[in-house]
């Protein structure tokens, strides 16, 4: 956006030195250089025309800032409070599957990085580190588990007893992701479910570093924390994503939700939600929070964006329960703009994955970096001191001032 046509000519930075990513921009073109095809097109990818991801990106700009000038913003703080705990910052590292293709030992690597950060990391179902590994990793860190229903009931169960022994202190269900969105940029470098075409596998030796830090050496990841539920002859990489995709309910409804409230005691928030009366209905069913989420844009295609949906679901939920919202937060003003319009923090999931597959745990923790400086300068330059202070009255909808 801030791009004038091609003069002068402009470069993000695509080296190996996180600590010079000005920008999530630049650890993006990092990751974009360091990753094969294969693997970006996964980080990258949304579902069919990638409608709902290009949304969820662009509805940001249609907010600007009516900044209030000649205030004391000389001890302005973004800390803030999640879920009952203080956190540095009004922002949490959303569940994430596969880090382990982007980077060997991504879930552990991502955890340090928020333990630095002082910010929760979620974990997902379909992580490659064992929640026990990403505990010990990251001692201390505010470990949440996200779960994907798959097969039986006593799979959840049992995963639910092991995240409660793992010490996560919030489980959060998916609630939108039981059939897949159709990611086909990803779907073309592979052939059928199970592995990937010959142009993409060969294309992957073009990017030594990632091949020898990863496959090389450690062979491709697998699903640590579910793979005793897979079949002993779907155990690979591929097929078992697939597997697990195929044994997902389709039948997952509000029942599953007040089965899983009953026995998970500690928070319990829902991701997935983007509609009116959605927000009404987690609110009764007793959860702590939800988050509205088109997951990146990887599920239903041509989606509102959770961004235009946060004014309505604020004023539905008060202060009852929590409410966040993940999709296209790319820099402090985002999440400025996301806390303005009703977010109690916003759930970031490529910007830290730019920064893991550039530069393992130093670039997740950039990433972090970046968007907390963006957003700490930023909210000095809007005249506020503290995140409760941000509301709707600093911003115009596009060309529309209050
Ligand atoms: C590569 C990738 C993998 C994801 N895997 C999961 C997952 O396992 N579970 C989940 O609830 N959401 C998953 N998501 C959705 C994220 O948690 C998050 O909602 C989304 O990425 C937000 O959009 P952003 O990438 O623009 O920040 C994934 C997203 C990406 C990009």
């Amino acid at each position: 956006m801030a791009q004038l046509d091609g003069t002068p000519a402009r470069h993000y930075y695509a080296g190996f030195n996180p600590q010079r990513a000005i920008a999530i921009a630049d650890l993006r073109a990092m990751a974009h250089k360091r990753l094969p095809r294969f693997a970006l097109e996964y980080l990258e990818g949304g579902a069919e025309d990638e409608a709902a991801m290009f949304r969820e990106q662009r509805a940001f700009a249609d907010w600007r800032f009516m900044p209030k000038t000649l205030v004391d913003v000389s001890r302005r703080t973004l800390a803030t409070d999640i879920l009952g705990r203080s956190a540095a910052m009004p922002l949490v590292v959303s569940p994430t599957g596969l880090n382990g293709i982007l980077h060997v030992h991504g879930d552990s690597l991502l955890a340090e990085a928020a333990l630095r950060a002082d910010v929760p990391f979620v974990q997902s179902t379909m992580s490659n580190d064992t929640m026990e590994e990403v505990a010990r990793a990251a001692p201390g860190v505010r470990h949440w588990w996200q779960l994907y229903v798959f097969g039986g009931d006593e799979i959840w169960q049992e995963l639910l007893r092991r995240a409660d022994g793992a010490g996560c202190e919030a489980l959060v269900l998916t609630t939108n992701a039981q059939i897949f969105g159709d990611r086909e940029w990803q779907r073309r470098n592979q052939v059928g479910k199970s592995r990937l075409t010959v142009l993409a596998a060969l294309e992957s030796l073009t990017h030594p570093r990632w091949f020898a830090e990863n496959p090389l050496s450690h062979g491709l990841p697998s699903f640590a924390n579910i793979i005793d539920f897979v079949p002993k002859d779907q155990r690979s990489f591929f097929a078992a994503s697939s597997w697990v995709r195929a044994n997902q309910p389709t039948s997952l409804s509000w029942d599953t939700v007040a089965k899983i409230r009953q026995r998970w005691k500690k928070p319990f928030v829902l991701k997935g939600i983007l509609c009116p009366d959605d927000v009404r209905r987690a609110v009764d069913s007793g959860v702590d929070g939800v988050v509205l989420s088109s997951h990146g844009g990887r599920q239903l295609d041509w989606t509102i964006s959770p961004l235009d949906l946060l004014p309505v679901a604020r004023e539905i939920v008060g202060d009852r329960i929590a409410l966040y919202m993940s999709g296209g937060v790319r820099r402090g003003t985002d999440l400025l703009k996301a806390c303005a319009l009703g977010a109690d923090a916003v759930w970031v999931g490529r910007a830290p994955l730019y920064g893991l597959s550039a530069a393992g745990a130093a670039g997740a923790a950039r990433a972090l970096e970046i968007l907390k400086t963006e957003a700490e300068n930023a909210v000095g330059l809007l005249g506020v001191n503290r995140v409760d202070e941000l509301g709707p009255h600093l911003l115009a909808h596009q060309g529309r001032a209050a």
